[in-house]
C-alpha cells in the first residue's frame, strides 16, 4: 500500500482568502491540495474553476489534486491542465468506459494524473475496474459532493475495504483517497479500511491551529498504519 497523504480541502477556508489556505498547507506539510470544483449542476453549490486554480498556482510546489465535481469534464478538462492541476479527478456518474478513455488520454498525455471519483451510493463500475492501471486514484466520497463541513457516512467505508482488497488483490499501486468529513477522532478507522490519501476540509481549516491539525491528522493516520 502506498504512503499516507494529507489533503487539506480549501473550500472549507474562507473563499476570499484563498492564498492564507495554501500557506496554511505549506506550513503544515501537507502532501497536496484539494480543489473542490462545483458547477452548480452536478452538485448544488457553485466553488470556484480554472482561474482560481491557476490564480494559486505560482503560491506553491506542492501537487494541486482537482476533483470536478461536474457534468461536462469533456468541455473542462484542457483549461484545468493549463492552469497547473497534478491531479484531475473526474466522477464515474458521469463518464463511461469510452467517455473515460478519452479524457485519461488527454491528461496523460499531458504528464498529469488521473482520478476517478464516486459519491456514497455510488457502486464502483466494472468499466473502472478494467481501467485501474490507468487511475492512479481512487476518490471515495464518504459524504454527498457539495460542501465541506459534513459527517463521515461510515456505510460507505465497506466501499473502501472492497477496492483497496482488488486493488491488493491485482497488486497495483493505486492510492485510495477518501474524502469527506475525515476528522481525527475517524482517521484510524479510515485508514484500517484501506485509505490512504486523506482529504480534510473541517478536519483541518476548521480547527483552531489548522497547521497543526495536518500533522495531528498524519500522526494518527500514521499510527492506525502501524496496526494493520
Ligand atoms: C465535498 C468535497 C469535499 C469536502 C471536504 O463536495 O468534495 O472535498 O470539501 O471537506 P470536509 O472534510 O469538511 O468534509
Ligand atoms: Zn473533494
Amino acid at each position: 500500500m502506498n504512503g499516507i497523504r494529507i489533503a487539506p480541502s480549501i473550500l472549507a477556508w474562507d473563499l476570499g482568502d484563498l492564498e492564507k489556505a495554501v500557506e496554511i498547507s505549506v506550513r503544515g506539510g501537507a502532501d497536496q491540495i484539494h480543489l473542490d470544483v462545483i458547477d452548480g449542476h452536478f452538485a448544488p453549490n457553485i466553488t470556484f474553476g480554472a482561474g482560481t486554480v491557476k490564480a494559486l498556482r505560482p503560491r506553491t510546489d506542492l501537487k494541486f489534486d482537482t476533483h470536478l465535481m461536474i457534468e461536462n469534464p469533456q468541455a473542462y478538462v484542457e483549461k484545468f491542465l493549463d492552469a497547473g492541476s497534478d491531479i484531475i479527478t473526474f466522477h464515474a456518474e458521469v463518464l463511461n468506459g469510452g467517455s473515460f478513455d478519452e479524457l485519461q488520454r488527454v491528461v496523460r498525455g499531458r504528464g498529469r494524473e488521473v482520478g476517478l471519483a464516486f459519491k456514497p451510493k455510488t457502486e464502483v463500475p466494472r468499466w473502472a475496474l478494467d481501467r485501474l492501471d490507468k487511475i492512479s486514484t481512487l476518490v471515495v466520497m464518504t459524504v454527498n459532493p457539495g460542501f465541506s463541513g459534513q459527517t463521515l457516512d461510515p456505510s460507505v467505508l465497506p466501499k473502501v475495504q472492497q477496492v483497496r482488497e482488488y486493488i491488493e488483490e491485482k497488486g497495483l499501486g493505486t492510492d485510495i483517497e477518501v474524502d469527506g468529513g475525515v476528522e481525527p477522532e475517524n482517521v484510524h478507522e479510515v485508514v484500517r479500511r484501506g485509505g490512504n490519501v486523506l482529504v480534510a476540509g473541517a478536519g483541518v481549516y476548521g480547527k483552531k491551529d489548522p497547521v497543526g491539525a495536518i500533522a495531528a491528522l498524519r500522526e494518527r493516520a500514521e499510527s492506525a498504519r502501524r496496526k494493520l
